[in-house]
């Protein structure tokens, strides 16, 4: 029945226009109007295509967590710095620090190996609806459809990866299980690093300017796709040749202006666009603020270690890095909800959709979701609480580690520790966890403890000082005893039986109801155009070259170039000290005007790092990294006049390998002759 809605929804709407959106290529047609109404010059099945060619095939899902683009015809691979950033790290050494130095191979026998590193390559994609519910009848519980739906998927995903090397199949729900599309993937494994800029390049502006406007952040890396000789799938080895992509990406080098159309394609990971105006006021009014406070106090305990020692910064600077980067995204996304009135525009929407509803089967369903979700919120809290907490005391970590994995090696985790941070960061967010946790609910465990131990900070004494994961020397006579062991499992324990499984029967009611309440938005609003939340599937985001402003009296510009980067160049401040051959090249003059990053209204999301950002003909105009940190609570809610997505300047790439690396044989392959 769904299907028939989506497909009458779909007709109706050829020529809804829509500002946001993540876009399934498959069914692309839906949008192509409106795209080409923006300014697209290309045809759906130049995008997705099940028979020829398309774009789709130059466009991978790298590592499992970002998007990277085919740019040769011998599998050369774009992606961000970030993205790339441990595979970078594990080939890094004193001898040769490639974070620090950057990488640069000067032909293919120097590209390096990444075991473990994979790609994934879309072979096609299907609505199974039918086939999954198939024997699925209306009298049945949601619960029996499930189940049903499980046993069919898996005979589908079965019969989709036999026959074929490398084959990974998966089957996500759309709009919570109202529609089921099946994604059938090549997966490669042999994947060799080419080239990275320095990190004072790859991450400048580290994370002053993370989520930030005016960027000028170099964030790419470059790698090869190897295959067997037949082309297909192979492990890696030495016998391996550079894969043969059906499709690569032209790039382009004629720059952007204002209003240029731009297409955004990739594997956005999360959003929650239909979700009800509790679950929106949780995450502003609650979660956000709770963990920002939490991670603030982590943070100000790193930064002072951090900035006294530069042996802390380097061994502190990714873990940083992570800890600041959803830090800030929550504080953007907190006051976007805030500012944008999210909260009292669902609340609206909720008393419409009720008005509508009334007599039909959606009679009711935002109060019982208003019902689930205010018995929800003290297990949300509570988990919160313990996740950004506890579940981050790192000694703690490593204990578990190392009695999971039978006596696992640590001396790669103690390279970068610092015991002291640790403590410290230890009494404050156990601190906070213990005036904010609701007393009823923690475990008699803990409480006894607390009394036993006299309090958080004589605490932390205790197992910093008994712990023999103290340090490298002890940790390996460790015994079952040990405190930091005791503290992570007893902790684990206490969330793992009082927390998550109330919450998890919650959560399923509620996605039960979510299946029915966009069902129902869509009946409610028949000339809306819906598009399936994130889930790390390919989507197509358009828009175009904009920028914004972000308060009073200050209006952005959409491009950055390279004068801004002199502007805060200061070898005093870590994250703004280029290196001096990126001074010497721009004394050299001539260099004032080369772009560096652009901003544009594509609606984008985490796992869209490293997308390729398109231009009206489908060529290659740079790669996706970031959003502004006004616009993040786009993954709920999407502001025209504020979203933002960040791209890195393909101009900036070229120039940089050709001017940074001197690696001439790489322009050579990404700009071949006519
Ligand atoms: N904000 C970007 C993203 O979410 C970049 C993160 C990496 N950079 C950083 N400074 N932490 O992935
Ligand atoms: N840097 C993000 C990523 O890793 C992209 C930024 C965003 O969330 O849009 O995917």
């Amino acid at each position: 029945m769904l299907t028939a809605i989506l497909a009458t929804m779909a007709l109706s709407c050829g020529i809804c226009r829509a500002d946001n959106g993540m876009w399934l290529p498959s069914l692309i047609s839906e949008r192509i109007g409106d795209m080409q109404a923006k300014g697209f010059h290309l045809t759906a099945e130049d995008i997705y295509s099940v028979n020829q060619a398309s774009l789709t095939d130059a466009v991978v899902l790298f590592g499992g967590g970002c998007t990277g683009e085919i740019v040769s015809r011998d599998g050369l691979l774009l992606t961000n710095h970030h993205c790339g950033y441990s595979w970078i790290q594990k080939h890094s050494s004193v001898e040769h620090d490639y974070l620090k130095d950057g990488f640069w191979a000067m032909d293919r026998g120097e590209e390096l190996t990444n075991p473990g590193l994979y790609v994934r390559i879309l072979d096609r994609m299907d609505d199974v609806t039918s086939t999954v519910l198939s024997g699925y009848v209306p009298s049945m519980t949601e619960e029996e459809r499930d189940s049903i739906a499980k046993v069919n998927a898996q005979a589908v995903i079965q019969s989709a990866v036999s026959g074929g090397k490398g084959l990974k199949a998966s089957i996500e729900p759309l709009y919570y299980g109202n529609q089921y599309f099946l994604f059938v993937y090549k997966e490669y494994t042999d994947i060799r690093l080419v080239g990275a800029p320095p990190s004072s390049i790859g991450k400048f502006g580290g994370d002053t300017d993370n989520w930030m406007w005016p960027r000028h952040t170099g964030d790419f890396s470059i790698f090869r796709i190897y295959a067997g000789k037949d082309n297909e799938p192979a492990a890696p080895s030495d016998e391996n040749v550079p894969y043969h992509p059906r499709r690569f990406l032209k790039i382009s080098t004629q720059g952007v202006r204002e209003g240029d159309f731009t297409m955004v394609y990739g594997f956005p990971g999360t959003t929650q666009e239909y979700i009800h105006s509790e679950a929106v006021r949780y995450i502003g009014e609650v979660s956000d603020p709770l963990k920002i406070d939490l991670r603030t106090r982590r943070l100000q305990v790193q930064k002072k270690y951090m900035s006294a020692s530069q042996d802390i910064r380097i061994r502190y600077s990714s873990k940083n890095a992570s800890v600041a980067n959803a830090w800030k995204k929550w504080q953007g996304e907190s006051k976007g909800l805030a500012r944008n009135k999210v909260v009292e525009s669902k609340k609206d929407f909720e008393s419409r959709f009720e008005a509508w509803a009334k007599g039909t089967p959606y009679e009711g369903v935002t109060a019982r979701l208003a019902d689930l979700y205010g018995k929800l919120e003290k297990y949300n809290r509570a988990i919160d609480l313990y996740r950004e907490s506890a579940a981050t005391v790192e000694i703690a970590k490593a204990a578990s580690s190392f009695f999971a994995s039978d006596n696992a090696d640590l001396s790669a985790f103690y390279k970068d520790y610092c015991l002291d941070i640790d403590k410290e960061s230890f009494v404050a967010v156990m601190e906070f966890f213990d005036q904010n946790m609701d007393r009823t609910m923690l475990g008699d465990w803990y409480l006894g403890q607390l009394k036993k131990r006299g309090g958080i900070a004589p605490w932390a004494d205790y197992l910093f000082k008994k712990s023999a994961f103290r340090s490298e020397a002890t940790y390996r006579k460790a015994t079952k005893k040990d405190p930091a062991l005791e503290f992570a499992s007893e902790m684990a324990e206490w969330y793992r039986s009082s927390l998550l499984p109330e919450a998890s029967k919650i959560m399923k009611e509620i996605n039960l109801l979510y299946r029915q309440y966009v069902r129902g938005q869509m009946e409610f609003e028949p000339g809306k155009v819906f598009f399936p939340d994130a889930n790390l599937t390919l989507r197509v985001a358009y828009g175009n070259v904009s920028g914004y402003s972000p308060s009073d009296a200050i209006q952005y510009d959409p491009v950055s170039t390279l004068k801004g980067i002199i502007e805060k160049d200061n070898p005093d401040i870590f994250d703004y000290n280029i290196p001096q051959v990126l001074r010497d090249i721009y004394a050299k003059g001539g260099h004032d005007d080369q772009p560096v990053c652009f901003l544009a209204t594509n609606h984008t999301t985490g796992g869209n790092s490293g997308s390729p950002v398109l231009n009206a003909d489908g060529e290659l105009i740079g790669l996706n990294f970031d959003r502004v940190w006004e616009g993040t609570m786009s993954d709920i809610s999407f502001d025209p006049s504020f979203c933002r997505n960040i791209t890195l300047d393909i101009r900036y790439l070229l120039f940089l390998v050709k001017e940074v690396g001197g690696a001439q044989w790489l322009i050579d392959e990404m700009l071949p002759a006519e």
